[in-house]
């Protein structure tokens, strides 16, 4: 394996990284900032971004850090959800069997989160993941949920995140409603190709290596390759290092970066 070969303890490039040894951007602080404010104020945002450019690790970084004792979050992300699996689904992380009926689970729901708030004075957040996914019913389901105030206040903060049509979908005249309740909006951005540097140094630093491993213009063709998201950043880096073992090279180049892409990514 190329572990050994370039003296890793840790496999980089690899999707279980401990959230705290990401890399901690400008931007994810920034994110992971909003989010708490949208905890705090039990708010409605929106997160969105191109596939495999980090929203759920944002989700994962932003969970990790938060204060169980004032919050509990409550996290979906199932392609098909309707709204039955969606009381069912926050029902269960909350220890309970949800009714058969939709009307049912939803005053279950609502009964728990007045729990949740009066008895153990826990604040609710619920963030529904790969939300482009959602098809209209459930997208009106979510504008419910939002309806629902015991006070002045909201009930619970939601977090819808998915790819960037979703931002698209809600700017349809059908989705005015919903996208006139969203507080926040936040869109992840593509790494440039000093964020790309930072983010490879990242892994590397995890895999506990000092070794500068990719040379300055393989990390300029890996940017290019990737438009700077992450998860392609990782496919690459990880084929590369493989490739490097296997041909006893303990630094990987432009030329080797190319001819990867070329034999194995095109
Ligand atoms: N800041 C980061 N530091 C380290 N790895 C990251 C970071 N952001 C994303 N990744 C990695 O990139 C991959 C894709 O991220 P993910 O959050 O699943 O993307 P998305 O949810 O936008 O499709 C994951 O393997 C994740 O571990
Ligand atoms: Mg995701």
């Amino acid at each position: 394996m190329f572990e050994s070969f370039y003296g890793f303890s840790r496999t980089p490039f690899s999707r279980d990284i401990p959230t705290d040894c990401l890399y901690d951007s400008l931007l994810m602080q920034e994110v992971v900032g909003r989010l708490e404010y949208v905890a705090q104020r039990q708010l409605f945002m929106v997160i969105t971004g191109a596939s495999g450019i980090g929203k759920t690790t944002v989700i994962r970084k932003f969970s990790d850090q938060l204060d169980s004792s004032a919050y509990k979050l409550l996290y979906l992300a199932d392609s098909k959800l309707t709204p039955r699996h969606f009381y069912k689904g926050l029902l269960e992380q909350l220890g309970c069997e949800s009714r058969f009926y939709r009307g049912d689970a939803k005053r279950q729901l609502h009964h728990q989160v007045e729990l949740m708030r009066g008895l153990h004075h826990q604040r609710p957040i619920v963030v529904i993941d790969e939300a482009h996914l959602l098809d209209r019913e459930m997208l009106e389901e979510v504008r419910f949920l939002l309806n629902f105030r015991m006070d002045a206040m909201s009930p619970m903060a939601l977090i819808l995140t998915g790819q960037t049509e979703l931002w698209d979908r809600l700017q349809l005249q059908t989705y005015a409603a919903i996208r006139q309740r969203v507080d926040l909006q936040y869109r992840l951005a593509h790494f440039d190709q000093s964020q790309v540097t930072e983010y490879i140094q990242a892994h590397l630093t995890y895999a506990g290596t000092d070794h500068a491993v990719f040379t300055d213009a393989a990390i300029a063709e890996i940017h290019l390759f990737s438009s700077g998201a992450a998860r392609l950043i990782n496919k690459l880096c990880t084929i590369c290092l493989m490739h490097g073992a296997q041909h006893g090279r303990r630094v990987i180049d432009d030329h080797m970066v190319k001819l990867v892409i070329q034999a194995e990514l095109s």
